[in-house]
């Protein structure tokens, strides 16, 4: 059975007011059954026994998951500062290392903000890499249908099992111009952010491209105090940068599941289709006259008179009223609001 790590430690500023400081996008509800956190767990228990899924965040955190996820306080995997995720995945395989667990075991790594359905292929893709794990990290690939900037792009190698294929080139967040190329050549892939490895793959990436931070990861699973001295100062960097576009051994899966990455409210359109007026509408009434594209969630009826691709999001007191085209910005809008909103 593998070991399964959810990487739950981001902030979801872009989906602010529905995600706050004080109750970030992980423990918000966005689909409609239970918040993101209680699906990615979910999700993991289709693969292994809860005790060995782990979640990798902050105490703060970890505090308010506790509430919702039942999971023993050792799942817990405790960052004393935020260093995006390249440290997270070396201090997972550190401490696994540390409490015994051999070379050949499966990891997966998991993001707490995923839409994925249907979850019973997913689970299937997830075993079949998880079964050639030890030659290389298999990233997930989704068929891309826009030039996104917020995604890695995976370019398809030989293949080396149907569905499999070896890798050309991995690229993380390329400029908008490269990506609309990369949406013509039909080789290239976005990665979904889930990562499956053996424990002496990984180890060994990290090894080549990322001593250092290995060396510090293994002090950091040996003691907590070692934990709060050493974590703070590894270098702040995501796993794409780190070691996916450095390492040959990255492996491409391809998905034949759906895939959102729930970070945006353009994201949060595309899980709720347009309804017969041509709004996106993830809570409220809507009553609508030559109005459409806008992203509407309130307790209120919204009337909607000549209104054209807004956002209007109502939660807790706040009210959010943007065109889409500016939602680029709203981290700046977030800033310019009192830390308790
Ligand atoms: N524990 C911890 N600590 N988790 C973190 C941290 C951290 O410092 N930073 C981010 N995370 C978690 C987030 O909560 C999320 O679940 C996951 O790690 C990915 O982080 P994001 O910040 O959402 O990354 P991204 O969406 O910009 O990019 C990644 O995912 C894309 C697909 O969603 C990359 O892997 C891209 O290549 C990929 O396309
Ligand atoms: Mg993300």
């Amino acid at each position: 059975k593998p070991f399964v790590m959810i990487m739950a430690g981001g902030s979801g500023t872009r989906l602010w007011p529905m995600s706050r400081v004080s109750r970030p996008k992980q423990l918000i509800n966005i689909t409609g059954k239970r918040s993101l956190i209680e699906e990615a767990v979910e999700r993991a228990k289709l693969l292994t026994t809860p005790d060995r899924i782990y979640i990798g965040t902050n105490k703060d955190l970890a505090l308010k998951i506790q509430k919702v996820v039942k999971l023993d306080k050792k799942q817990y995997l405790l960052e004393p500062a935020a260093r995006n995720t390249a440290p997270i995945i070396a201090y997972f395989a550190s401490y696994l290392k540390a409490h015994g667990a051999d070379d050949a075991s499966g990891l997966v790594i998991l993001a707490a903000d995923h839409h994925i359905e249907p979850v019973d292929k997913w689970a299937e893709t997830v075993k079949l890499a998880l079964s050639r794990a030890a030659e290389r990290i298999w990233c997930m690939g989704i068929q891309p249908t826009r030039a996104e900037t917020g995604y890695g792009y995976i370019e398809a190698g030989i293949e080396v099992a149907p569905r499999m294929s070896a890798i050309s080139s991995f690229r993380e967040k390329p400029d908008y111009q490269t990506a609309s190329h990369y949406l013509t050549t039909e080789r290239h892939f976005w990665n979904s952010g889930m990562f499956i490895f053996s424990l002496g793959r990984i180890r060994e990436d990290f090894r080549i491209y990322q001593s250092e931070m290995l060396k510090q990861a293994d002090q950091c699973a040996q003691s907590t105090a070692n934990l709060a001295k050493i974590f703070p100062k590894m270098q702040n960097i995501s796993i794409d940068y780190a070691i996916m576009e450095k390492t040959k051994k990255v492996g491409l899966i391809r998905a034949d599941f759906t895939w959102d990455d729930v970070g945006s409210f353009d994201a949060l359109a595309r899980i709720h289709a347009a309804d017969a007026t041509g709004n996106h509408v993830i809570q409220g009434k809507v009553i609508s006259h030559r109005a459409k594209g806008n992203i509407i969630k309130t307790n209120f009826t919204v009337a909607l008179l000549g209104l054209e691709n807004c956002v209007l999001i109502e939660d807790e007191g706040v009210l959010l009223i943007a065109k889409r085209e500016a939602l680029p910005d709203i981290r700046d809008l977030r800033e310019k609001a009192p830390d308790q909103l």
